[in-house]
């Protein structure tokens, strides 16, 4: 699986954010140990602080599917550049890495990779 191919389930995936409050739909596309894909767009809620962001939704598909550990997340907005993951996402992310889990983005239309471990240096861990 090639990273282009992941950001672009995270585009498509993307067309089905529920983010009528915000009007900034995201979509997310996990890789997995599998090598299965799984994605997640963001949903939100007139109860502003229920929304859910595209990755976690990802993540939480992956985790529903039997999946142990993820490799790789691919984030997409259509409305900013380098749609990096936010610090709770980033913290949920780097729950779920055996090595260090490459974060996706697209910049000025290039692939771009992130490691996770840099996004969030010293994450929580027990
Ligand atoms: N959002 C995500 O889905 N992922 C992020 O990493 C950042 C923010 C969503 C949450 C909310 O629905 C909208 O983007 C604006 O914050």
């Amino acid at each position: 699986m090639d990273y282009k191919t992941l950001l672009e389930k995270a585009q498509e995936a993307s067309k089905n954010a529920y983010a009528p409050y915000s009007d900034f739909p995201v979509g997310a596309c996990v890789l997995a140990e599998n090598n299965k894909t799984y994605v997640g767009c963001n949903v939100e809620n007139a109860s502003y602080g229920l929304t859910v962001c595209a990755e976690r939704n990802a993540i939480a598909a992956a985790i529903a599917d039997g999946q142990k550990k993820i490799t790789a997340i691919a984030v997409y907005s259509p409305k900013m550049e380098n749609c990096l993951p936010c610090g709770a996402c980033r913290q949920v992310i780097f729950e779920f890495q055996k090595d260090a889990i490459d974060v996706i983005t697209i910049l000025e239309g290039e692939v771009t990779v992130h490691k996770i471990v840099e996004l969030l240096p010293e994450g929580f861990r027990l």
